[in-house]
């Protein structure tokens, strides 16, 4: 059986060994409480020491940092970018000068670090303002407003490092888009690209998309108001210009290239690059994709890529956060409803439940360790039926102040 080492501690890489274990061996390194009770191996050992056939970064940090280069130095196969193709995720300046070179359709945008310059170029902006932290911040880095006080105090405080450190020394300034976001994932094996699913990611931590930006509290697959037609011109303006750009520049990208969209009057334009699965647009595809994945991301990680049969059905992903997420989550809340293996005690058709942040107490008890803690996941034949099953399975867990949204998925099936 083929050996699979997935890197990574959260939700959406128990989503991707648990679909990978219908046909390979897997162990998540470090993986988390909740994934090993689920019978899934994990272990907080160096990764070459487990011998795998493949190895399936989660998480952007170590792509960014160059694990992928690092162990393919070793003759170890990788699914995930080097260093270099990881920039697209690690910087934001760096995507944007890119995307200028390759063509790509994106917002107007424009990059500081003098704090009088910046304040100065926002005074020439329309609202919304949206202002990005250049460096890796979990999703959160981005702030869209109306108010343009609120616009002027946040560029200050990313600038002087108070919100994010050194991730905010350098700001991108960017006219706000119009439309409806869609999270386009597709495969690279460094010359061909396909697309999976179309997802779609809730990032707002409220109902009505409001609130702060979150790492994402939901995400369904696929989004309907895309079509196929849709997602080929995507490919023709936004994915092949962007792999004619990376080999132009010597990248071998080998991996996942997801594209955050925002489709509007004028077609799509491109939000940003991420290099990785994303978080929780992990938890509705992997599991559609299920027993299908493995050759998927082996072919790719090869270099010789094969054509995924498309899977039928759809599914709902619902996360529960913390109390206090996404500024301050709260630590240590016992979880109720869960059985011993983390999953359901009281099952729901075609539904997992992919741990995040979520850790044993001294009496075996699952307790809240992080943000976000758990993704309930349905598929379904259809998204309104994927919807039902992931709220009713949702309404049976619960831990005191949990965070959750009650319209994930409601707009595409109502
Ligand atoms: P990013 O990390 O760049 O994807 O930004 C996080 C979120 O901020 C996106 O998913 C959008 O909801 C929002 N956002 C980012 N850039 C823009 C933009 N130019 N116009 C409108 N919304 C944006
Ligand atoms: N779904 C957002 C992210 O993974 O970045």
């Amino acid at each position: 059986m083929t050996r699979v080492v997935v890197v990574g501690a959260g939700a959406r890489e128990h989503a991707l060994a648990r679909a990978l274990t219908a046909s390979a061996e897997v162990t998540v390194v470090p993986g988390n409480a909740g994934i090993a009770a689920h019978g899934i191996a994990c272990a907080d050992v160096e990764i070459a020491s487990l011998h795998p056939d493949l190895v399936v970064v989660g998480p952007e940090e170590p792509l960014v940092r160059g694990l992928a280069d690092e162990l393919r130095a070793r003759g170890v196969r990788v699914f995930g970018p080097g260093a270099e193709g990881a920039r697209l995720e690690g910087s934001k300046a760096y995507l944007k000068d890119f995307l200028d070179a390759a063509g790509v359709p994106t917002a107007a945008y424009a990059t500081f670090s003098h704090e009088a310059d910046a304040l100065a170029y926002l005074e020439t902006m329309s609202a919304p303002y949206v202002i990005k932290t250049d460096g890796l911040a979990a999703g959160k880095g981005v702030l869209v407003t109306s108010d343009l006080e609120v616009a002027r105090r946040d560029v200050v405080a990313k600038l002087r490092g108070d919100a994010f450190g050194a991730a905010g020394s350098t700001v991108v300034l960017e006219e706000g888009l119009e439309g409806f976001e869609c999270s386009l994932h597709v495969l690279c094996d460094g010359t061909r690209a396909v697309p999976l699913l179309t997802a779609q990611d809730f990032k707002r931590v409220g109902d009505g998309d409001v609130g702060a930006n979150t790492g994402g509290m939901g995400a369904l697959a696929p989004l309907p108001v895309v079509s196929d037609e849709d997602v080929r011109v995507i490919m023709r303006e936004v994915i092949e210009p962007t792999l004619v750009e990376l080999r132009r520049r010597g990248i071998d990208f080998r991996g996942v290239l997801y594209a955050g969209l925002m489709v509007g009057p004028g077609g799509a334009k491109l939000l940003e690059y991420n290099v990785r699965f994303g978080d929780p647009e992990a938890e509705v595809l992997a599991p559609l994709y299920g027993a299908g994945l493995l050759e998927l991301l082996d072919s790719t990680a090869r270099g010789n890529l094969v054509v995924p049969a498309v899977p039928s059905g759809a599914a709902v992903t619902v996360v529960l956060a913390a109390y206090g997420y996404p500024h301050a989550p709260r630590r240590g809340d016992v979880i109720f409803g869960l059985g011993a293996d983390g999953q359901l005690a009281t099952p729901v058709e075609g539904v997992s439940v992919f741990h995040a942040g979520t850790a044993r107490d001294e009496h075996g008890r699952f307790v809240t360790a992080g943000g976000r803690v758990l993704a309930i996941s349905a598929v379904a034949p259809s998204l309104e039926v994927a919807r039902a099953r992931a709220y009713a399975a949702a309404g049976t867990v619960s831990f005191e102040g949990m965070v959750m949204r009650s319209d994930i998925a409601r707009k595409v099936v109502s």
